[in-house]
């Protein structure tokens, strides 16, 4: 695994291009009443999309944001790009709840791993990912909350370490004041994947992958979250899903995140013998072949011709991916950063892998 200090601030392909802001730079592709703005495109494959022309001034209309039989709307773009960015949405939290209530039915509640008293929002369907302490201070160095975040700046999906897995992530920026420099990454999976031998893809077609919260808070800050506590064990164990899975776009992804800790059978000690509500992340458990094995395909899936960097650039914008069919990550706090208000929902997978395989 590479550290985290050694990942990039900013990958080659970013969004917007460099060094031009306009539109000269972007293919447009109309949708209707819709502005598609193709971030990567491969042949018939493409990942990542700006889209314009959605009114957020009102509730989306319901034709707007479902696909249907003639027109392809929100949720069929999503399908294709796996990451829609929209631009100075004006969006606040009710109406930024509001609509993801609409992309599922069922949001997933924030349950304060890093503590509730680091919680500015208070709203459960809200997860405070700032880096903004309840008095407006910037986050502490060495904090809980600090050594916590660091797991973020490692390639993963959300929520993969839940049994009944989170499908959509939307990201909305409630300001930056200082512009410039602060980035989301994605990876595009189905890319990497169809992009391996297809002898390798048969080795792999079976694959069930632990993952586990505590691991990757672990490898993000191996002082503090050596040893999680009761507590924060007690709340998450492992859960386990396919590595290979079917995309919504219908093309095969691979579901990879840092909280990836095992293979299911190949290190010595199985899953199911061992005491999750006490044991540490890492703590006597040989996992030195499922850890060589899952960052071998984070590292191939990572490369830069399957990378964008999105730019945040004013209050308003928003991101939202589908942890289905890509990975994320963020740059890690540093000690010079600046104050930064971002809040995600997030919606609860009911597909047919939302549960992932409750038996390994
Ligand atoms: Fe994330």
């Amino acid at each position: 695994m590479k550290s985290i200090e050694s990942l990039p601030l900013v990958y080659p392909t970013r969004w917007p291009t460099e060094p031009s802001l306009t539109d000269e730079c972007v293919d447009f592709v109309g949708n209707g009443s819709l502005q598609v703005l193709p971030i990567m495109l491969r042949g018939d494959h493409a990942f990542g999309a700006e889209v314009r022309g959605v009114d957020w001034s009102h509730p989306v209309p319901e034709e707007v944001v479902q696909q249907s039989a003639d027109s392809h709307k929100l949720v069929a773009l999503q399908d294709e790009y796996a990451v829609l960015i929209f631009r100075s949405t004006g969006l606040d939290d009710t109406r930024h709840i509001a609509f993801t209530q609409q992309l599922g039915s069922q949001l997933e509640v924030n349950p304060f791993y890093a503590g509730k008293h680091n919680d500015r929002v208070g709203i459960d369907e809200l997860w405070d990912v700032s880096n903004i302490e309840l008095d407006g201070s910037l986050v502490k160095p060495n904090s809980r909350r600090w050594h916590h975040s660091l797991g973020n700046a490692l390639w993963h999906t959300d929520s993969s370490y839940h049994q009944q897995r989170s499908k959509y992530s939307l990201l909305l920026s409630h300001g930056n004041p200082k512009r410039g420099g602060f980035y989301t990454h994605f990876a595009d999976t189905r890319r990497a994947y169809a992009d391996l031998p297809a002898e390798r893809q048969q080795q792999l077609a079976e694959t069930i992958v632990e993952h586990d919260l505590w691991h990757s808070r672990a490898l993000g800050s191996p002082t503090i979250y050596k040893s999680p506590t009761v507590e924060e064990r007690a709340k998450k164990p492992p859960a386990y899903h396919q590595l290979v899975q079917r995309a919504p776009n219908g093309r095969d992804t691979m579901y990879l995140a840092a909280h990836a800790k095992r293979i299911v059978g190949l290190d010595p000690e199985p899953a199911s013998k061992r005491d999750s509500a006490t044991k540490s992340a890492g703590d006597g458990e040989d996992i030195t072949a499922s850890q060589a094995l899952i960052w071998e395909l984070i590292e191939h899936c990572t490369q830069p011709e399957y990378v964008f960097s999105m730019e945040w650039l004013d209050g308003g914008d928003m991101v939202w991916w589908d942890n289905r069919q890509c990975m994320h990550r963020a740059n890690p706090y540093t000690t010079d950063m600046s104050a930064r208000d971002v809040r995600r929902s997030t919606v609860v997978d009911d597909g047919p892998n939302a549960w992932g395989v409750r038996t390994p």
